[in-house]
């Protein structure tokens, strides 16, 4: 089914690693024009010129996805460069644990920002080109931490549950423009993650159990990848997925 891959333009945040790199990766091998956000421009811009030097499509652009006006930038170069935009995979985020009586502020706002307002950001940005195209697709990632909540993740379950309510909203409006809208929830994922979190204990219990438990990326960039193959008038609203040792 990759006829309903290639082809498509496709804006991924946080592309500068991990899961939205890996999405990056398998959705430009199977022919879709992918165009890279985040703020580690390095990675981004060597990472389009290594997937075009492949015979791939794939442009960067600097984004910090807090910044209303750089999100914004991102989708508009998208649509100016190849004319549309059919998918926007809203993945940027980060995940300082810790618990609430560390009393980390500044780490709640930085989720807030990131994790739901990016999120509400690439929403802003793409909805009007694709209400205008009568097509379009929102991928919007949360987590196991938007379905459940453990001590010391109470904030960034907040903005994983917040991402899973607004994207449910969304589906519900969004029906007579044509356009889908799929939250996805991946488990424990091997990627850079962990390193947000700033207390060493904290920090080291996260890691030990990326090590010890999580799976490679590309789960994730199968998932994003079943979700945008489907036919048209197939919505795959959900997904969620485990490393299969996962308990939580
Ligand atoms: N890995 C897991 O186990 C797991 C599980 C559930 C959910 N998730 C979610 O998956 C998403 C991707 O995380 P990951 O696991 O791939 O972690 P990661 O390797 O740390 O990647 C995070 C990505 O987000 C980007 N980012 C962070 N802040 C940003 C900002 N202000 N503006 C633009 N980009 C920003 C980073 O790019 P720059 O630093 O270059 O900007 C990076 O590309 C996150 O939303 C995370 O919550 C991950």
């Amino acid at each position: 089914m990759s006829e309903h891959i290639a082809g498509k333009v496709i804006v991924i945040t946080g592309a500068s690693s991990g899961l939205g790199e890996a999405a990056a990766r398998h959705l430009a091998a199977r022919g879709a024009a992918v165009v890279l956000g985040a703020r580690r421009t390095d990675r981004i811009e060597s990472l389009a010129a290594e997937l075009s030097k492949a015979g791939g499509k794939a442009l960067a652009v600097e984004t910090d996805v807090a910044r209303r006006e750089q999100v914004q930038r991102l989708v508009d170069a998208a649509v100016e460069t190849y004319d549309r935009i059919d998918v926007i995979v809203n993945n940027a985020g980060l995940m300082p644990l810790s618990p609430l009586d560390r009393l980390k502020v500044d780490e709640w706002d930085r989720m807030i920002d990131v994790n739901i307002k990016g999120v509400l950001y690439g929403i802003a940005a793409a909805l009007p080109h694709m209400q205008r195209q009568r097509s379009g697709h929102i991928i919007n990632v949360s987590s196991v931490a938007g379905h459940k909540v453990r001590a010391g993740g109470s904030v960034y379950s907040a903005t994983k549950h917040a991402v899973r309510a607004l994207s449910e909203g969304l589906r519900q409006e969004v029906k007579p423009y044509n356009i889908r809208t799929t939250i996805i929830s991946p488990g424990v994922v091997t990627s850079e993650l962990p390193n947000t979190a700033s207390d060493p204990d904290v920090a080291a219990n996260i890691r030990k159990m990326y090590e010890d438990i999580g799976i490679p990326a590309d789960s994730f960039a199968r998932a994003v990848a079943f979700a945008i193959e489907q036919p048209d008038e197939v919505d795959v609203n959900e997904i969620l997925f485990r490393p299969t040792r996962q308990e939580f």
